[in-house]
């Protein structure tokens, strides 16, 4: 096995998902504010140090991404943090990305930036300590959208920095994102995520990927969140696992669901449900907002409050590690967020 495949199978391992904790410095500072809390790089550090330091946090956490701010940031201690998310027992990993800018000439349509530079910036990041990284691509489902210049620019990106990531030794994850926003239908997200799986993998192939070196994290196929017709945890998990094995191959070393803005329990049962479908992957979460809220919210702030904070998200590792190991119940939900 490669150091690659290695690093990428340690992600995915049994059990374990990737936290999300690479929101960008202007997304980092509204959601403090939504909370109430001063935006300020100290704050921004001292809530990614609350969730790196939960107790018992690598029991159902493999990796966590970062965004470029928080890497060159020290803990309390001093140790920075890549080396203190290794002493937990975790890998680093690096969003490095530059967010989606508008697609000249297709109207309200993205490409995701960053590729400039990018070669000597993973240079930078794997001494440092990041092992894997992350780029999203954003797809919006409109009645004209998404048109196949921006899936194919997008696919083209992902392929890019995916290449320029297996040079620098550094595990990419794989985020085409076709977001929840819309009215569309289950069915409608369903073919829209394989033409962009289909151009995403297309791209991987000519650009040479190793497969068992990526983690590709996926949106789970959902209606839209204005669509009149609900569907079913088990429809939800169905669909997505068919979808995804229609068109992602079995040597990806694993499939890690991003959240997208689902409840955090609904996010919960929904990968749970997927776990006792047939699969050539391991499917297990990359969630930001579905593990971090209720931390973020207990906290506030409040430097007396970070066990509350680390409390409410021990108790969301512990229900998505539960659901990969299918013995999450409703019940977990409702044992007390004990400190
Ligand atoms: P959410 O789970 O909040 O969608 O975030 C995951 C992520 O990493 C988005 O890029």
């Amino acid at each position: 096995m490669t150091t690659l495949a290695a690093t990428a199978a340690q992600l995915v391992g049994v059990g374990k998902g990737i936290l999300a904790a690479d929101e960008s410095i202007g997304t980092m500072n509204s959601r403090l504010e939504g909370v109430g809390v001063a935006c300020s790089a100290a704050h921004r550090g001292a809530y990614r140090a609350l969730l790196l330091t939960t107790p018992g946090l690598s029991d159902g956490v493999s990796g966590i991404i970062y965004c470029d701010e928080t890497l060159r940031q020290s803990l309390p201690d001093g140790r920075t943090f890549p080396t203190a998310t290794l002493q937990c027992g975790l890998i680093p990993g690096i969003k490095v990305d530059t967010g989606a800018k508008a697609l000249a000439g297709a109207d309200g349509e993205t490409v995701t930036e960053g590729l400039d530079g990018l070669r000597e910036r993973l240079a930078e990041y794997a001494a440092l300590g990041a092992r894997f990284a992350k780029w999203r691509a954003v797809i919006r489902i409109d009645e004209s959208t998404p048109s196949h210049r921006a899936i194919r620019a997008n696919a083209h990106a992902l392929a890019r920095y995916a290449a320029l990531c297996q040079e620098a030794g550094i595990v990419p994850i794989v985020e085409p994102e076709v977001l929840m926003d819309g009215v569309h239908t289950l069915g409608r997200c369903a073919i829209v995520t394989s033409v962009v799986l289909l151009e995403v993998f297309g791209e991987l192939h000519d650009a040479g990927m190793e497969l068992d070196g990526i983690v590709l994290k996926p949106n789970m196929v959902l209606p839209g969140k204005d669509c009149m017709d609900a569907a079913s945890t088990d429809t939800i998990a169905t669909t997505t696992v068919h979808t995804l094995r229609t068109v992602v191959p079995a040597e990806v070393a694993g499939i890690a669901f991003l959240s997208g803005g689902q409840g955090e329990v609904l996010a919960t049962e929904r990968l749970a449900a997927m776990q006792s479908l047939d699969a050539p992957w391991p499917m297990t979460f990359s969630f930001g907002r579905a593990l971090v809220d209720p931390a973020l919210a207990a906290w506030h702030g409040d430097p007396a409050r970070v066990p509350d904070g680390q409390a409410a998200l021990a108790q969301r590792v512990r229900c998505n590690s539960a659901a990969l190991s299918g013995v999450y119940s409703p019940m977990l939900e409702r044992e007390s967020v004990s400190r």
